[in-house]
């Protein structure tokens, strides 16, 4: 089985969802920046190991990107999922993990990088909306992109409804991209995302109205 490490920062509900999905791999740690964030009791429930590197225990944010590193190399993953992670991470330590580091951003990228990205996409007015899986590069929120899935934007929407919406995306989306990549169907050649994965399972992530169905 392919080990794999999850991160995290609060509560954990992309990584409730990738355990759900009894992934083909191994879930070895679930590893926190936040001694606090329940989504460690989440992965303890379900017999993970768990392991908090809290940031505020570092002096600088090179020590503290080293010290996590470390730890996740420890679980020799082959797949390294971050999962509400509330990091910017080092150029250094993003290089460790290149081509095997996963995340889940809460838009359709490159649209509304950062934070707070559905009061973004509300003050934009947009009719669209989602939540995209990308490789993790150096460039923040800005890496390629594997899968997107998208939602609509309504009228009466707040960035809570909204929110509420993509979240619930987001746990279909990222165990398929996950799956893929612990299945050999997804990688990053030169820079550039090379998924075999059929495009069923592309247009199932996408969520069609109940008439449709
Ligand atoms: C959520 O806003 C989600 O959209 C983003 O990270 C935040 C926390 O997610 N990916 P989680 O519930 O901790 O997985």
């Amino acid at each position: 089985m392919k080990p794999y490490v999850i991160l995290i920062s609060g509560q954990g509900s992309n990584m409730q969802a990738l355990l759900e999905d009894q992934l083909p791999g191994q879930c070895r740690a679930v590893i926190s920046n936040r001694p606090e964030a329940s989504g460690l009791a989440t992965a303890a429930a379900y017999g993970i190991p768990t392991k908090v590197i809290d940031h505020h225990a570092f002096a600088s944010r090179d020590a503290f990107d080293m010290a996590l590193a470390d730890e996740i190399e420890s679980y020799t993953p082959q797949l390294v999922l971050l999962a509400g992670f509330m990091r910017i991470l080092s150029d250094a330590f993003v290089a460790r993990f290149s081509g095997r580091m996963l995340n889940i951003h809460p838009s359709l990228l490159p649209a509304f990088p950062g934070i707070k990205t559905h009061a973004q996409a509300l003050a934009a007015s947009v009719k669209t909306h989602g939540c995209t899986v990308h490789f993790v590069t150096p460039a923040l929120d800005g890496g390629p992109i594997i899968a997107q899935a998208a939602v609509p934007v309504l009228p009466d929407d707040t960035e809570e409804s909204l929110a509420a919406r993509v979240l619930a995306e987001e746990h279909r989306l990222y165990p398929r991209v996950a799956r893929w990549f612990l299945t050999g169907q997804v990688h990053l050649i030169d820079g550039r995302v090379k998924c075999t994965a059929p495009l069923a399972s592309l247009e199932s992530a996408i969520p069609r109205p109940a008439k449709d169905r």
